[in-house]
């Protein structure tokens, strides 16, 4: 057994105050992403940990990639017959949450996902390289295989087969726009006085913005 209660740092890096912030949170999100991207130190500053409410009412976390985002929210791309796939289309109650060691930032979103339109999902999935095409066709996301040799020899015989050919995105295979109704910046400041920062989203569509304790 291990004993962690000695690992701790003091977060120094930045501050988030109410002079800075603007009123939109997506603006705040594009002005944090960068910073940190700029910063450096951080491989996939858009990979993003989802949570879902499965069918067994447990919450679930996993890693995926952020794609884009914009006014309406954030996207990222999956099976929809994976277990995320199957939750959200029982609940789409969602939660997004990033961890940015470098500058020592969380940022937490939730929301409802919905999927993206078939074209926003085909523009993405023909931007992609053929392996990554062949890779999502292959995989029945979430379910159990007997072993990865099949997987691999699913691949090499749609390799063949697709051969010249275009390769067409399957409907079971596609994007999740998730339209925020909640987001929180965290800030890590010394003797863990952090900023929080809460942006909720109106009736009206407006955004009202509070500060909560560390
Ligand atoms: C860095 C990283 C990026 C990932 N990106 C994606 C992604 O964009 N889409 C995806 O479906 N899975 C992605 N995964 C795999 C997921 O974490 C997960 O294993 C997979 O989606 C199956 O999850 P589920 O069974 O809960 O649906 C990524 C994993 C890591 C570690």
């Amino acid at each position: 057994m291990e004993d962690l209660s000695n690992y701790r740092k003091s977060y120094e890096k930045s501050e988030l105050l109410e002079n800075a912030i603007p009123e939109d949170p997506i603006n705040l999100f594009h002005k944090w992403f960068h910073e940190v991207k700029d910063f450096g130190g951080i491989d996939e500053v858009n990979a993003m940990t989802v949570s879902t409410i499965g069918l067994d009412g447990f919450p679930k976390s996993r890693v995926v990639l952020l794609k884009q985002y914009n006014e309406n929210g954030f996207i990222f791309y999956t099976n929809y017959n994976s277990d995320k796939g199957r939750a959200i289309a029982t609940n789409s109650n969602v939660c997004i949450s990033f961890f940015w060691h470098n500058l020592e930032r969380q940022v937490i979103i939730k929301g409802i996902a919905e999927k993206t339109t078939p074209q926003v999902s085909d523009n993405y999935f023909d931007s992609r390289p053929t392996g990554s095409k062949l890779g999502a066709i292959v995989s029945n996301q979430s379910e159990i295989i007997v072993s990865r040799v099949v997987l691999e020899q699913r691949l090499q015989q749609l390799e063949i087969d697709f051969q010249g050919k275009d390769i067409k995105r399957p409907d079971f295979w596609g994007g999740f726009l998730i339209r925020p109704i909640e987001v929180e910046f965290w800030q890590g400041r010394p003797n863990r006085l952090h900023d929080r920062i809460r942006y909720q989203l109106q009736k009206d569509q407006n955004w009202i913005l509070n500060r909560l304790s560390p």
